[in-house]
């Protein structure tokens, strides 16, 4: 099963990636010098790729100066934030000034993660004091990413919009309750669930790795004490000995009591 689904999960990500993308964001935000961290973070996350399988989208850039703690997020978290940072549509500083009733709601990459709860997959972005503001659109969210210039733009593929300040989505890492839920007692209970649901899903791939490493580290353990035999007698006669025979008494005590319990059970059966 697995030998024969890798080459064909290779081929289909081979022809996905060389039909499917677009661009590559990676490449042409490396053309802007005051993005780079937040271009490193897009590859870390693994959103590049995401994003680079999409035909268009509006990215809503941090410069440097302003990405702070996002850096040392986890690689999970760090997606879901710059997720919410990416709209599935196209939006220049010209379709903005079009907005009906100066405000619009966006929808962005998170929202099709299938992680979003409320209202955390879409973005606000409402025109004030000659700019424009760009926040969650989470009922209660602080709104305070202002658009500060157009880095670039190719229409309607791709357009890349400057903002001020990462935008903050209540609830999105987990630390917060996803709002207004009732009394504290029950707010606890019913948010930590929620919370905690996608990082069940990775724990569960986390142990499976641990789990492949773990017969790896036994094995690297048991040859360990023999060498410590080794050490003190320092012969290197004496070496060979304790080595050939560390396993098989383990081994063949281990068939005794197995042989043993068998006996017992084939006993009791019979009987
Ligand atoms: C995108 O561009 C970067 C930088 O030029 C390069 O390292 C990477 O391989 C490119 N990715 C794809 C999918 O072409
Ligand atoms: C650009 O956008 C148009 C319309 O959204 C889409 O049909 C086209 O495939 C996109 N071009 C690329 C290169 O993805
Ligand atoms: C965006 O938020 C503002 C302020 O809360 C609100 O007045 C506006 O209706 C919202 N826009 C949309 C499209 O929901």
């Amino acid at each position: 099963m697995s030998r024969s689904t890798v080459p064909l999960l290779c081929s289909f990500l081979i022809l996905f990636a060389s039909s499917a993308s677009a661009f590559n964001i990676t490449r042409i935000l490396g053309q802007y010098p005051d993005y780079s961290t937040f271009n490193e973070l897009l590859s870390k996350s693994g959103l590049a790729t995401d994003i680079n399988s999409r035909g268009t989208i509006t990215l809503l850039a941090i410069p440097n100066g302003a990405v702070g703690d996002l850096t040392s997020k986890s690689d999970d978290v760090l997606k879901r934030v710059l997720a919410t940072h990416v709209v599935l549509d196209y939006y220049d500083p010209m379709k903005l000034q079009r907005m009906k009733d100066k405000t619009a709601k966006m929808t962005t990459m998170y929202q099709q993660s299938g992680k979003a709860a409320y209202d955390q997959g879409f973005l606000n972005v409402t025109a004030r004091d000659g700019s424009f503001i760009f926040g969650s659109a989470v009922v209660g969210a602080q709104r305070n990413s202002k658009l500060e210039k157009s880095v670039m733009n190719q229409p309607y593929n791709i357009s890349i919009l400057g903002i001020s300040q990462p935008i903050v989505t209540p609830g999105i890492d987990g630390t917060m309750a996803p709002i207004s839920a009732p009394p504290p007692k029950a707010n606890t209970p019913k948010s930590s669930p929620v919370a905690e649901a996608p990082a069940e899903e990775e724990e569960a791939e986390a142990p499976s790795e641990e789990e492949a490493e773990a017969p790896a580290e036994e094995e690297a353990e048991a040859p360990a004490p023999s060498k410590d035999a080794d050490a003190p007698a320092g012969a290197p006669d004496a070496d060979a000995p304790p080595a050939d025979q560390a396993p098989p008494p383990s081994s063949a005590a281990k068939l005794k009591v197995s042989f043993g319990l068998f006996v017992v059970l084939a006993t009791i059966i019979l009987a």
